[in-house]
C-alpha cells in the first residue's frame, strides 16, 4: 500500500500577499518532448517540479536523451533529432495522461516498438482517442480492454491525415500534431471547440511552421526543430487555487507574478471578474509566443455564474476549484463537463461527494452541477481520490468553512504542485 498523508485545514480570515507559482505543466511537457526531437541542447528555467513532468522527463531519458538539472535549477535536455533510441523498458507515464497521449504521437513515428504504462488511475483513462488517429496514420497499437493502457505501439513511417477530433481535447490535438510533424505529407487536425494552444505555440517556438484556419491546424511533415532556451511561465491552473481562495474573502489582496496569461488558459480571470472581483494585469510580456505577467485580484460582490459550451472546455482544469468555492459565492451552474468523469479521478462525482461531506447542498447532473451560493458549511472529511486538483480545490474551500477540514490522501498535490500547502499557509491570515 502506498503511504497516504492527511492535512488539516483551519478556517481563515483572509488571503494576503504575493507569490510565484511553479512552471506551467502543459508547457513543460510539450517543451520536454519537442526538445527531444530537436538536435542539440535545450534549456528550460522554471520547469514544472511536479511528478507528472518528471514522468515526461523519465520517458525522454528512456528514449535516449540526456536530461539534467543544472546549478541554477534549469532543466537541460540533449535532443537527438527526429530519431530517438528504442527504450529498454516500458515508458512509465505514472499518473500523467499528457505524457502518455502526447508522447504516443512521437513514438508512433519511431522505427521501434514502445510499451507505455501508467499507474492505476492512468490505466483506467480512455486512450482510444489517440489510438484511433495514430492507427489511421499507420501505427499499430495494442491496448488493454476498452482501449486503455498499457499500450504497445509499433512505430512506423506515418502518413499525414485529416482528422476531426470528436471531443475537445488539447492532448489529442497535440498528439496528432506531433505525429504529423514526423509523418510524410501534411496533417490537418480540427477540434470541435478551441482548446489550449500550447502544442502549436511550442511547435512554432522550436521552429516548425503550422497554419490555422478557424479551429483547424495544418502541419507539414518532415520539418526539423531547433533547440530552445526559455523561461516557463507560472502555471495558470495552479494560480487558480489562490485566486479562488482570495475571491472568498472580502478583505483579500493577492498578487501573482510571472503567471501564464495565454488567452486559451486565462478564462478563469473572466469568470472571477464576472463573480465581481477586480483583476488587473501588469508587466505583461511574451516568451516564445506565450504571454505572462503579474495578476492582482481584489475581491468584490459574489454574483452567480453559468459555465457551459466552449467555455467549459477552456476551464476544464479549473472547474473543481470553482465548484468547491461556489457555496461561498453567488453560486455556480456548470454544464457540458462530462469530460470531468475521465480525468485523474471522476471529478464530477469527487466534487459532489466532497461538497456534501463539507455540508453543502449540491445536485449532480450527467455533465455538471447546479451549486447554490450563500451557504455556510461546517467543514468535514475530504477524500482526494488520489487526484491533485481535488485535494487542492477542497483545501481552498476549507478556508471558508466554519470548522476544520481534513484532506485525506493530500500527498497527491505533488503531481503538479509539491509546495502547495506551504505556499497556502504563507498567504493565509487566521
Ligand atoms: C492538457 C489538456 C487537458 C487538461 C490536462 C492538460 C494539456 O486534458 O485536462 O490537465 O496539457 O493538453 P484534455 O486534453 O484531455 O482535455
Amino acid at each position: 500500500m502506498r503511504e497516504t498523508k492527511s492535512v488539516t485545514i483551519r478556517p481563515a480570515r483572509n488571503v494576503l500577499g504575493s507569490l510565484c507559482v511553479p512552471g506551467d505543466k502543459s508547457i513543460s511537457h510539450r517543451y520536454a518532448m519537442l526538445a527531444a526531437l530537436a538536435k542539440g541542447r535545450s534549456r528550460f528555467e522554471n520547469f514544472s517540479p511536479g511528478a507528472d513532468c518528471a514522468s515526461t522527463l523519465g520517458c525522454v531519458r528512456a528514449l535516449g536523451c540526456a536530461v539534467e538539472q543544472d546549478a541554477q535549477g534549469a532543466v537541460n535536455i540533449e535532443g537527438l533529432g527526429s530519431q530517438l533510441r528504442a527504450p529498454s523498458a516500458p515508458l512509465d507515464c505514472g499518473n500523467s495522461g499528457s505524457t502518455m497521449r502526447m508522447l504516443a504521437g512521437i513514438v508512433a513515428a519511431q522505427p521501434f516498438t514502445s510499451e507505455m504504462i501508467g499507474d492505476e488511475s492512468l490505466s483506467r483513462r480512455p486512450m482510444k482517442r489517440i489510438i484511433s488517429p495514430l492507427t489511421s496514420m499507420g501505427a499499430k497499437i495494442d491496448s488493454a480492454d476498452g482501449g486503455c493502457a498499457p499500450l504497445r505501439i509499433k512505430g512506423t513511417n506515418l502518413h499525414g491525415i485529416e482528422y476531426q477530433v470528436p471531443v475537445a481535447s488539447a492532448q489529442v490535438k497535440t498528439c496528432v500534431l506531433f505525429a504529423g510533424l514526423l509523418a510524410e505529407s501534411q496533417t490537418t487536425v480540427e477540434e470541435p471547440s478551441r482548446t489550449r494552444d500550447h502544442g502549436e505555440v511550442a511547435l512554432r517556438a522550436f521552429g516548425a511552421k503550422i497554419d490555422r484556419q478557424r479551429n483547424a491546424l495544418t502541419i507539414q511533415g518532415g520539418q526539423s526543430l531547433h533547440p530552445l532556451e526559455g523561461y516557463i511561465p507560472g502555471d495558470t491552473s495552479s494560480a487558480a487555487f489562490f485566486l479562488c481562495a482570495a475571491t472568498m474573502f472580502p478583505e483579500s489582496n493577492l498578487v501573482i507574478d510571472g503567471v501564464l496569461l495565454n488567452p486559451t488558459r486565462s478564462a478563469l480571470l473572466d469568470v472571477l471578474a464576472a463573480i465581481g472581483s477586480s483583476i488587473s494585469m501588469v508587466r505583461v510580456e511574451e516568451q516564445h509566443g506565450e504571454l505572462l505577467g503579474t495578476v492582482t485580484l481584489v475581491p468584490g460582490v459574489g454574483k452567480g455564474v453559468t459555465i457551459e459550451g466552449g467555455l467549459t472546455a477552456l476551464l476544464i482544469d479549473e472547474l473543481p476549484v470553482l465548484a468547491a468555492i461556489a457555496p461561498f459565492t453567488g453560486g455556480l451552474e456548470v454544464r457540458d463537463a462530462g469530460e470531468l468523469r475521465v480525468k485523474e479521478s471522476d471529478r464530477l462525482s469527487a466534487v459532489t461527494q466532497n461538497l456534501r461531506a463539507m455540508g453543502a447542498q449540491v445536485e449532480q447532473t450527467d455533465d455538471g452541477w447546479p451549486i447554490p451560493g450563500g451557504q455556510r458549511l461546517p467543514g468535514g472529511e475530504i477524500e482526494s481520490f488520489g487526484d491533485h486538483r481535488i485535494a487542492m480545490a477542497f483545501a481552498i474551500a476549507a478556508l471558508r468553512a466554519e470548522g476544520e477540514t481534513r484532506i485525506r490522501g493530500a500527498e497527491c498535490v505533488g503531481i503538479s504542485y509539491p509546495g502547495f500547502f506551504e505556499d497556502l499557509e504563507r498567504l493565509v491570515e487566521r
